[in-house]
């Protein structure tokens, strides 16, 4: 904490050499390391201050994922950091606890840098979440679950391997920047952070033996209540909390398993949509140690009121565009009144995968379809998957940070399509 009661937080991109298997050196970036970046974790109703230094010879940003901020410390593509240069936002956190990340975000070239290994997790805390008796001791009960796709070729460099549609994809998983990870597990009730932090690549996450997990957050923020699932999809961008449950001694895996796209077996086929993958092997200790009961209401979700919204936008996605547009760095595409609720209906209209994220805000899901959104999609969310023919109805109010000057994005969250042009950009004023 400075002398003006911010918190602060050092973040230096750097290159740099990671061992993923000893002995065969890969070129990676990291913050403040070689390969990924620290877990900021912050409460809300502090301020903070995160200096980003930029060690790389190309120019980067750096994005809070689902951080409720003013446009100017967003970190999208109008906040470039130079090589050699500093940049340091400053923010509130005023919003519940969650699991946020941060990743860059440079017009262009968002997948390779990501790629590269620029990415960490970003925990909001609250008093509310501290009061409910959920696993909270990080690394030992509490663990992010960074899950990333990469290639590697025959001198162990990444490798970039585009199969379909939905970009590249890789063959081997890195789990917080580990090849074939473990985690002993010594409590009962492990929480588990998910993040697809992949550039393309959509994971349906399980467990090996098929025994159900507890979902307990979405990307903005915890659920009313626990959901008992048996699996969930995550698409680039999009977060999970869960709760797993181990008996002393046993071994489980976390695998992803083949998820349901929306689209053609054949289609699914060349988008990656048939793989079997493990993830983190669960290795429980022979005693396991209890908390205790968790509260069963973990939040309250007051729902937003379609009544109450004033605008009604709608974004199609299609080719590398919305709305027939490509993105452009001097255009506005949408001027949004702050503190407005608006609904925003998003059509994917190919027969192929592509996800919708909004920065700046979470929103609420009022229909997926005809239908009411399913307990996955039915607390905070930022990034959804897009079903082809499903239309997704969001309703959202935003923040009353005005800025003319600096936009928000808007886009698909699947990197190498955002970097094509699927991304438009909105002010707040
Ligand atoms: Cu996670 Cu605009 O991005
Ligand atoms: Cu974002
Ligand atoms: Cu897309």
């Amino acid at each position: 904490v400075n002398a003006v009661g911010e918190r602060v937080f050092d973040l230096t991109a750097e290159a740099g050499t990671t061992e993923f298997t000893p002995g065969v050196v890969t070129e990676t970036w990291g913050y403040n390391r070689s390969y990924l970046g620290p877990t900021i974790v912050a409460r809300r109703g502090e301020n903070v201050r995160i200096n980003v230094n930029n060690d790389l010879d190309v120019a980067t940003t750096v994005h809070w994922h689902g951080a409720n901020l003013p446009a100017e410390m967003d970190g999208g593509p109008h906040q470039m950091v130079e090589p050699g240069a500093e940049w340091s936002p400053n923010f509130e956190i005023d919003q519940p606890a969650s699991t946020l990340w941060y990743h860059p975000h440079p017009e262009g070239d968002t997948e390779h840098q990501v790629e590269m290994g620029l990415a960490g997790v970003f925990i909001v805390q609250d008093d509310e979440e501290a009061a409910l008796n959920l696993p909270r001791s990080y690394g030992v009960d509490d663990i992010p679950v960074v899950v990333q796709d990469r290639r590697f070729d025959e001198n162990g460099q990444f490798v970039t391997d585009v199969r379909g549609y939905i970009g590249p994809i890789g063959d081997q998983l890195l789990v917080n920047g580990t090849l074939a990870p473990y985690l002993d597990v010594t409590s009962e009730v492990v929480r588990l952070r998910l993040l697809n932090g992949s550039t393309s690549r959509v994971y349906d996450f399980g467990l090996s033996d098929g025994r159900s997990f507890d979902l307990i957050g979405t990307d903005g923020g915890l659920l009313e209540e626990a959901a008992p699932m048996d699996g969930i999809r995550l698409s680039p961008g999009e977060r999970a909390e869960v709760l797993v449950e181990l008996v002393p001694g046993e071994t489980v895996n976390l695998q992803s398993n083949p998820p349901d796209l929306g689209i053609s077996a054949s289609a699914a086929t060349r988008n990656a949509g048939d793989d079997t993958l493990d993830v983190l092997e669960l290795r429980a200790a022979d005693t396991l140690s209890s908390i205790g009961e968790t509260a069963s209401t973990l939040a309250s979700i007051e729902p937003l009121d379609q009544a109450d919204a004033t605008v009604d936008r709608s974004f199609t996605l299609n080719g590398y565009t919305i709305n027939n547009r490509l993105m452009d760095m001097t255009r506005i595409d949408e001027t949004i009144e702050a503190g407005a609720t608006e609904v925003w209906t998003v059509d994917n209209a190919m027969p192929l995968p592509h996800n919708f994220h909004v920065h700046g805000v979470q929103f609420q899901m009022l229909r997926v379809g005809t239908e009411p959104p399913p307990v996955e999609l039915a607390g905070w969310k930022d990034t959804i998957y897009l079903e082809p023919g499903v239309r997704y109805e969001l309703i959202m109010q935003f923040a009353e940070y005005t800025d003319p000057d600096f936009p928000y994005m808007f886009h698909c969250h699947m990197l190498s399509h955002e970097d094509a042009g699927m991304m438009g950009q909105f002010v707040v004023v």
